[in-house]
């Protein structure tokens, strides 16, 4: 009984933090800091919008919200680059409560566990080395007969004669079903993927109601349950699939927790963000119809540069965050220590100094290099695998009904850092 009424006095208080959290947001978009407006309806749908303003503003401004923004490709990239930027504060804590809460020594309990993506070196360093050798870009290109095998499974299953959630039934399960033949997972753990992805990808902006923490705390657990099972299985009985090769490292280098929580990474990261990609190469394409008429040409040929085109024109993850851990000049200006800069990846890829014509999606676009997959330390560890996946999805696709057209409006996801559909209505 006192437990419960204990759950319950902190789910007020947590309540009543996210009201005035949510109400103070709103108090900053409407008086115009970007970084609010970034998160807060109606100017989340469209970022561009507020990137541009940022940017005319200078390539690195403060926001009232308490951090730096870069919004250039220059900065950004050289940010992102930077080794006196980390992702620690240098009492060793994530610089952001998922509540909006103070980061202090309780606080460690709302923060994401992120594995290498909260990590600064040595840790990082030292766990990175355990996933890069399995996603390199030469294991991947083997991976491709797996690749398409599942694409032509899934399209199999289409019939786009009526109004089809492209989403639902090929965007979400093709990058769900690569990454857990990467890990062997059985096929039947999968089905509860997609709405964990959804969750705990969108607690990357901030838990948004007290449903969602307890949301976010069940899907937590379920996969911590799930790894914990798959992992000592492969202690077990290994093979030769990732997760196999994560446990088969000498455990006086790595804690138990530590590879579950990789594991954990990279599965979700191995296809919230994938899924997104193909959304948003469709939704650019639909929006663009001499685009999409090129592509339906030569889908093949095309689509290596359309994968790099939605990249730059709209990617899945719009932004990160770095925390300087010594005093740093920047564009001008002095980034002190422990102080954060957000980067706008979504941004960068649209600077007219680095892009000519940005607001132009071109699938033929000699240069379309973008930060889409960060830079630096962080660098992403699937990018071969995401860029191939992508481009199998986008060209059998077209092949298989070059007349596929949209049936409605997309419907976008209500999230920031992450940014992509939550439904795409198509037929052929
Ligand atoms: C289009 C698809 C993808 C996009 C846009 C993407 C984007 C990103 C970005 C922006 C980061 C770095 C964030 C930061 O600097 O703070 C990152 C890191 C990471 N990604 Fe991806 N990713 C994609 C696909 C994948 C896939 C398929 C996998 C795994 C199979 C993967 C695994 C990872 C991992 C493990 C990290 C952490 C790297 C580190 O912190 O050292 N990603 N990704």
């Amino acid at each position: 009984m006192a437990a419960l009424l204990g759950r319950v006095r902190s789910d007020l208080e947590l309540g009543r933090r996210l009201a005035v959290l949510r109400a103070g947001t709103l108090a900053l978009a409407v008086a115009g800091d970007p970084v609010a407006r970034l998160f807060q309806a109606p100017w989340r749908y469209d970022p561009y919008e507020t990137y541009d303003a940022v940017r005319e503003r200078g390539p690195l401004v403060w926001s009232r919200s308490g951090t730096w923004v870069s919004s250039d490709f220059a900065t950004s990239a050289a940010v992102l680059r930077d080794r006196r930027f980390g992702v620690r504060l240098a009492s060793g804590q994530q610089p952001f409560d998922v509540t909006g809460g103070p980061v202090d020594a309780q606080a460690e309990t709302n923060t994401l566990d992120l594995s290498l993506l909260g990590l600064d070196p040595p840790d990082h360093t030292r766990l990175r080395r355990l996933a890069t050798p399995a996603l390199s870009a030469r294991r991947v290109e083997a991976m491709r007969p797996t690749v398409e095998a599942t694409t032509a499974r899934l399209l199999d299953g289409l019939d786009l004669r009526r109004a089809t959630d492209l989403m639902d039934a090929f965007a979400s399960p093709l990058p769900i079903a690569v990454i857990s033949d990467v890990m062997a997972i059985p096929v039947e753990e999968q089905h509860r993927f997609a709405a964990w992805g959804r969750t705990l990808g969108a607690s990357l902006d901030g838990v948004s109601s007290v449903r969602h923490l307890h949301r976010l705390l069940r899907a937590q657990a379920d996969l911590q349950a799930l790894f914990d099972r798959l992992l000592a299985e492969r202690r077990r009985d290994p093979g030769e699939d990732l997760l196999s090769r994560l446990v088969a490292v000498d455990d006086r280098e790595t804690t138990a927790e530590e590879v579950v929580s990789l594991a954990q990474l990279l599965l979700l990261a191995g296809f919230e963000t994938t899924t997104n990609l193909i959304g948003n190469a469709l939704r650019a394409l639909f929006a663009h119809p001499d685009q999409l008429d090129a592509v339906r040409r030569d889908p093949a040929g095309l689509a290596p540069g359309l994968v790099a085109e939605t990249l730059r024109y709209d990617p899945p993850v719009q932004l990160t965050g770095r925390v300087a851990h010594e005093p740093v000049e920047l564009a001008g200006h002095r980034v002190r220590r422990d102080q954060v800069v957000l980067v706008l990846i979504g941004a960068a890829g649209r600077d007219p100094a680095r892009h000519p014509r940005p607001a132009d999606f071109d699938v033929s676009r000699a240069d379309a290099e973008s930060l889409a997959f960060s830079g630096g330390a962080h660098y992403c560890v699937g990018a071969p695998l995401a860029r191939l996946e992508g481009e199998v999805a986008l060209s059998s696709l077209l092949e298989r009904w070059p007349d596929l057209r949209a049936a409605g409006r997309p419907v976008p996801r209500s999230t920031t850092v992450i940014r992509g559909l939550q439904r795409l209505s198509v037929r052929a």
